[in-house]
């Protein structure tokens, strides 16, 4: 594993893996900054639906990704100044997010923009393709997951908890169907890496996870340490 001059953790998973809680946790432990890759994807879609602009049209895709004006604060999401946080997590527009994902040139559009988030002290990431296209040097790499089943429960109980009405089927179908878009295109798609580590949390509780993760990392530094010290 290479020393970093800047830590990176990336966690990629499938959707309503629990990746985003998971990194969002880790990265308060550690004190280190926090970029959920989805919510710029997400942001495109809302943008591109904002504009009524052309789903098939890639080049004014990747233009609205480039010039997104976009600010990240304390929790809350702004796009050209105004609050978008919960719009952005609407299920049409992570639809949508999954569509644009597919197109290469929307995926380079968003490369720079998201690396700039790698600064000191370090960095937790979640996405699909954080370990294998834009931080192919992390420091950790974990591959998160859950049964389908599972995350349609979870992604369930969210919802009830926010007093949106919501059925199981319906939202098992639809992580399945985001599972073979995001897993099949040709563009970066979500798969394990071979040096990722498979993180299973079908039976496992938020605090398991997190200290895994955290556990994983301490072991890497002690070694990278122990390297440096030699
Ligand atoms: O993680 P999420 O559900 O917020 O992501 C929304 C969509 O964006 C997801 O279906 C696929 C796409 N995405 C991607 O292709 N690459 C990433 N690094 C993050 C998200």
């Amino acid at each position: 594993m290479p020393i970093h001059k800047i830590p990176v953790i990336a966690i990629d998973g499938p959707s309503a893996s629990g990746k985003g809680t998971i990194a969002q946790l880790v990265a308060k432990k550690l004190g280190f900054h926090y970029l959920d890759s989805g919510a710029l994807y997400r942001l495109v879609a809302l943008k591109t639906m904002q504009s009524h602009a052309n789903i098939h049209d890639t080049n004014l895709l990747a233009s609205i990704a480039r010039d997104l004006h976009v600010v990240f604060n304390q929790g809350e999401v702004y796009l050209d100044n105004q609050t978008v946080t919960d719009d952005i997590r609407a299920e049409q527009c992570g639809i949508l997010a999954s569509q644009l994902a597919a197109y290469p040139q929307v995926r380079e559009a968003l490369t720079e923009r998201q690396r700039a988030f790698c600064q000191p002290p370090g960095l937790v990431t979640d996405g699909r393709d954080m370990g294998s296209v834009i931080f192919p040097d992390a420091t950790l790499k974990i591959f998160l997951t859950a049964s389908a089943e599972t995350r349609a429960h979870r992604r369930y109980k969210q919802l009830i908890e926010k007093g949106i009405s919501a059925n199981i089927a319906d939202l098992l179908q639809d992580i399945q169907k985001r599972d073979e878009r995001d897993s099949h295109r040709s563009a970066a798609p979500l798969q394990q890496g071979a040096d990722a580590k498979l993180l299973d949390t079908t039976s496992l509780t938020i605090s398991q996870v997190q200290d895994t993760v955290l556990s994983w990392y301490n072991e890497i530094c002690a070694k990278n340490s122990g390297l440096n010290a030699k």
